[in-house]
């Protein structure tokens, strides 16, 4: 009876193998390489034939580079680079090296089950944006911070179960992220192998906030190492409001925030963060928020926006500044924002000098965007003025630009109130060697207009 039994277990694992849908007779499969196992034969000529070994073929329109059971260490320069999906289980792999797979801009998914990773660098997955699947279970990872995901915006589904992982301190911002409830098919099953204390404990489950406490304990095996501070980072999730109707919204309005939250969930369609406390916006804090159309940052105490702050907000629509300490735009700051229509700038001390020149260049080349609000506090000769007019008068001293004639219609939606001030400001403009500004009642169109950056 034994033969049969095997037998009939051979025959059944041809069976299915040969169900396998990518390799089934509609898939249309396109099959490159040599499609021979060539492990372990050779020394030299491994590398070459591990090359050769792989299978590049095509299911429903999508590109598949099946590289599985090669033992290979690394990703190769010859693989094809415009691939959906690479297929690296069961290989050699140990570390994710900081821009590792930045080739494959393509890829969907990435399956790299069953390697000896033990290490990924934070930028091992640079460049990845379309990247939806990403297999890690069956390693020997142990730590990694939420950073590693940050290029990940559309990442939906994440393996990491079967890997020991150390529930120290330093997994404390994955852990948080894998915790969110919008990310529920991130991280399901993965459990700590260390410390003792959490062995087996899903880490969707523990209790984050204990994990840098636990840490700092005396007399914890770990206790040698540098004390890390708890880290206070403000919860989107459990600070703010998020309504799902009509539109996605995460309304942390009045929460006392002095920064941007960290763990900003990626889904959400408008952003209510006005009336905080947030003095500097950094560089992409909103990045994995890609479908954010409003973004409200008014009332806080904005002061700077460093160059990148809002790289990712390709369809943002309306950025609302108003009722802030923004001085002047910082060259570059607003170059990701493709598709902005209404930019409320009412109520910012703005000080119009050189530094002010970028934004108004920006609103010039970008007529669709409505602004408003973009008055003069300082210096005192253009106090009230606005902006725009402060521009105008800087290129005054352009002779073209004094003879055109006819009224300025105005731009970009700035309404209401600019005539009292000017009438007041236009006495005061003696800089530049003597030069008057010209009067401002006498607007015209600039047909050439220098906008000096500095
Ligand atoms: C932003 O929030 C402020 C204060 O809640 C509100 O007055 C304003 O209308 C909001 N802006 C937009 C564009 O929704
Ligand atoms: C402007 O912001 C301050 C706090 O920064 C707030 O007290 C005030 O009510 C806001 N004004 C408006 C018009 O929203």
């Amino acid at each position: 009876m034994r033969p049969f039994t095997s037998l009939l277990l051979l025959l059944l694992l041809l069976l299915l193998r040969s169900a396998e849908p990518r390799r089934g007779p509609r898939s249309g499969a396109r099959e490159k390489g040599t499609g021979g196992r060539v492990r372990g034969r050779g020394r030299a000529g491994v590398t070459r034939r591990q090359i050769q070994g792989c299978k590049e073929y095509m299911e429903a329109g999508e590109k598949y580079l099946d590289c599985q059971d090669r033992q290979l260490t690394t990703v190769m320069q010859d693989w094809p680079k415009d691939i959906h999906h690479l297929l690296l289980a069961r290989n050699k792999i140990q570390i994710l090296r900081d821009n590792m797979f930045s080739a494959f801009t393509q890829l969907k998914s990435l399956d790299l089950q069953q390697n000896d990773i033990s290490m990924m660098e934070d930028g091992a997955f640079t460049g990845l944006s379309k990247l939806t699947t990403l297999l890690l279970q069956h390693n020997g990872l142990r730590t990694a911070s939420e950073d590693v995901l940050l290029p990940l915006p559309r990442l939906t589904y994440l393996r990491l179960y079967d890997n020991p992982w150390s529930c120290l301190c330093s997994l404390d911002s994955l852990i948080r992220k894998l915790q969110l409830p919008s990310n529920r098919n991130l991280g399901n099953y993965a459990k700590c192998a260390e410390p003792h204390s959490l062995s087996g404990q899903k880490l969707k489950k523990i209790n984050v906030d204990a994990l840098c406490e636990a840490d700092r304990r005396p007399g914890d095996k770990d206790g040698g190492r540098p004390k890390l501070p708890i880290k206070v980072k403000p919860e989107a999730t459990s600070m703010c409001h998020t309504y799902m109707f009509p539109k996605p919204l995460l309304d942390c309005s009045h929460k006392g925030l002095d920064h941007v939250p960290s763990d900003l969930p990626s889904d959400i369609v408008k952003m209510d963060l006005s009336s905080n406390s947030i003095k500097h916006l950094r560089a992409k804090q909103f990045l994995l928020s890609k479908d954010l159309k409003l973004l409200n940052l008014s009332s806080n105490n904005l002061h700077h926006i460093d160059t990148a702050a809002f790289a990712g907000l390709l369809y943002l629509r309306e950025l609302d500044l108003s009722n802030n300490s923004l001085h002047h735009f910082q060259y570059g700051v607003l170059e990701d924002l493709y598709f902005l229509r209404k930019l409320p700038l009412d109520n910012n001390p703005w000080i119009c000098d050189y530094n002010i020149h970028y934004l108004m260049y920006w609103l010039k080349h970008h007529p669709g965007v409505a602004y408003s609000g973009l008055i003069c506090t300082a210096p005192s000769e253009f106090k009230g003025w606005r902006v725009e007019d402060y521009i105008k008068t800087y290129n005054g001293d352009c002779p073209k630009d004094r003879q055109t004639g006819s009224v300025d219609t105005g731009q970009g939606g700035q309404g209401g109130s600019e005539n009292d001030a000017q009438e007041e400001g236009g006495e005061t403009g003696d800089r530049q060697g003597g030069r008057l500004p010209r009067p401002l009642q006498d607007r015209r169109p600039n047909k050439f207009e220098i906008i000096r950056l500095s």
